[in-house]
């Protein structure tokens, strides 16, 4: 039998900050990107990598913000083979207790010929001289042969030489395009690893993208190549069909020890938080059947495997719904709990709140309770979850009253405190929404964009709270909002006035500029 002291240490390198903020519509603030590298360094991971700080002032942001807080893991910037971007890395993570510079440069002919223009020889002169730079800066250096997989086995065996004579702590052999099969990924890692002269002079890391949907299986089988490094993200995030899902790689490694003799340092019950939070902050869904972390992922529905579990769980669990932090979907209490059951059952959801944040959300559940006949934990976590007024927003809902049905038009009529002055206005639209929205804009006129508008329902029941996230989008700056309540249309406005008080907090120019209240 295996013991945990014989398994081999596999560090877990998350990039849901980068490669995951690369899925086109997932950009994150920066107040979500610092609870998301938090809620990263509580459940171990040993990397972070937090952005790609030469790609925007908000991008070098977040890497240095991240790297001056967060004190145990190791955080990473992103960096071509370019001095500039190498330079603006090193100075994004200099303040972490761990930096790491992670340099990249494409290795394969199909790249070099039409993206790069380059010959085989300059692009070693470039690792060379560009490792070196990364080294000066820092000393924890990673680099990466982009489209590895593309690439002829001499020469990216040539390229991994050069690195690390020039100071690569870890090669990176990312499965760039999705398009390696396991066997093939764990041979490379082979082949690199027994004919690089000084490879056992660095740790090899594996990131795969999922356009085959091979990501995980290609991760697990470069641990068979000798790789000890997985670059993953939450929710398998990530360019086009994303990156490896680190919960995935996470639990079958823990799960099937019999046959993947590693070990990670993740606290595999926050992973569910984690999956729960990177949606939320995204607003990307999470597919119902998505392993590990989708709704339907431990529920039970045909006879014979109810009956199963009811006798014996491992019947059909292979793993227990507790061991992702899944807490069994429960009643929690009614109008008449009070302060310290709903402080205990926030904190076993997750939730610990500061005094102000307590009082809110303890009225709000207080007003929900009234108003739904059972209460679940779902419901708490997406009243928390909502946007709680900071008592900075300038702009709140006062009132709502919509007339929709056949007969329309759909009628909307919105009163708004603006910096405490009430203003009232009727507004028609093409559905009662539209007549919602409109009625925002005509109260609060703005150029921001709506770019996502999402429902979904927080439990089930026609008398389930309606969740809404609204993303708004402004001279390049996108901002997230979401809002539960019984009342779709209640939560729609306050979603998108959610939003609106975010992007004005972000306009630095201040009051007055974007907001032309009439
Ligand atoms: O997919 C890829 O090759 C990358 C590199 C930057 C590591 O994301
Ligand atoms: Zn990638």
């Amino acid at each position: 039998m295996t013991t945990h002291s014989d398994k081999d240490r596999v560090v877990i390198f998350d990039t849901t900050l980068r490669d995951g903020e690369q899925s086109p519509g997932a950009s994150m603030t920066l107040e979500e990107k610092l609870e998301v590298a938090d809620l990263l360094d509580l459940m171990g991971v040993d990397i972070i990598e937090a952005g790609f700080p030469i790609a925007s002032n908000g991008d070098f942001e977040a890497v240095s913000e991240i790297a001056k807080r967060i004190k145990r893991t190791t955080v990473a910037g992103l960096a071509r083979a370019i001095n500039a971007d190498i330079d603006r890395a090193g100075e994004a993570v200099k303040h972490a207790a761990k930096p790491r510079i992670h340099t990249f440069v494409s290795t394969s002919p199909i790249h070099l010929e039409f993206q790069m223009k380059k010959t085989e020889e300059e692009v070693l002169a470039i690792i060379t001289a560009t490792v070196a730079r990364a080294r000066g800066l820092v000393p924890d250096v990673e680099w990466s042969a982009m489209d590895a997989t593309r690439t002829p086995i001499e020469y990216l065996c040539r390229c991994v030489d050069a690195a690390i004579k020039a100071g690569a702590t870890t090669i990176n052999l990312p499965d760039t395009v999705g398009y390696a099969t396991p066997d093939e990924y764990r041979d490379m890692f082979r082949q690199v690893r027994e004919r690089v002269a000084n490879s056992d002079k660095a740790i090899f890391s594996v990131h795969c993208h999922d356009d085959l949907g091979l990501a995980v299986a290609n991760s697990l089988a470069g641990l068979e190549g000798g790789a000890r490094q997985i670059e993953c993200t939450i929710n398998g995030l990530g360019e086009r069909a994303g990156n490896a899902a680190l919960e995935e790689v996470v639990m079958a490694i823990k799960t099937r020890g019999d046959v993947l003799p590693y070990a990670t340092g993740i606290e595999a019950t926050l992973l569910t938080r984690a999956s729960k939070l990177v949606s939320a902050v995204t607003s990307f869904p999470v597919q119902y059947n998505k392993a590990i972390v989708g709704r339907n992922a431990f529920a039970h529905e045909s006879g014979i495997h109810q009956d199963g579990m009811l006798k014996n769980t491992q019947t059909y669990e292979i793993m227990t719904p507790a061991s992702v932090g899944v807490s069994k979907t429960s009643l929690v209490m009614g109008k008449h709990s009070g302060r310290a059951a709903f402080r205990d059952k926030l904190k076993e959801l997750g939730f610990e709140l500061g005094e102000n944040a307590f009082e809110d959300a303890f009225k709000r559940f207080k007003d929900l309770a009234d108003r739904k006949k059972h209460v679940y934990d779902e419901d708490l976590e997406a009243l928390v979850g909502d946007e709680i007024d900071t008592g900075q927003d300038r702009i709140k809902v006062e009132s709502l009253t919509v007339i929709c049905g056949t007969q329309g038009p759909q009628l909307a009529t919105l009163t708004l405190s603006i910096d405490g002055n009430h203003k009232t206005i009727q507004a028609s639209g093409n559905g009662p929404v539209d007549a919602c929205f409109n009625a925002i804009k005509a109260l609060v006129p703005n150029e921001a964009q709506l770019e996502l508008y999402q429902v979904h329902a927080v439990t089930e029941g026609t008398d389930a709270q309606a969740e809404v996230s609204v993303r708004l989008g402004e001279n390049g700056r996108s901002v997230t909002a979401k809002a539960a309540d019984p009342d779709t249309l209640v939560a729609s406005t306050r979603a998108y006035l959610g939003a609106l008080n975010k992007l004005m907090m972000k306009n630095q120019k201040g009051r007055g500029e974007m907001m032309r209240a009439v």
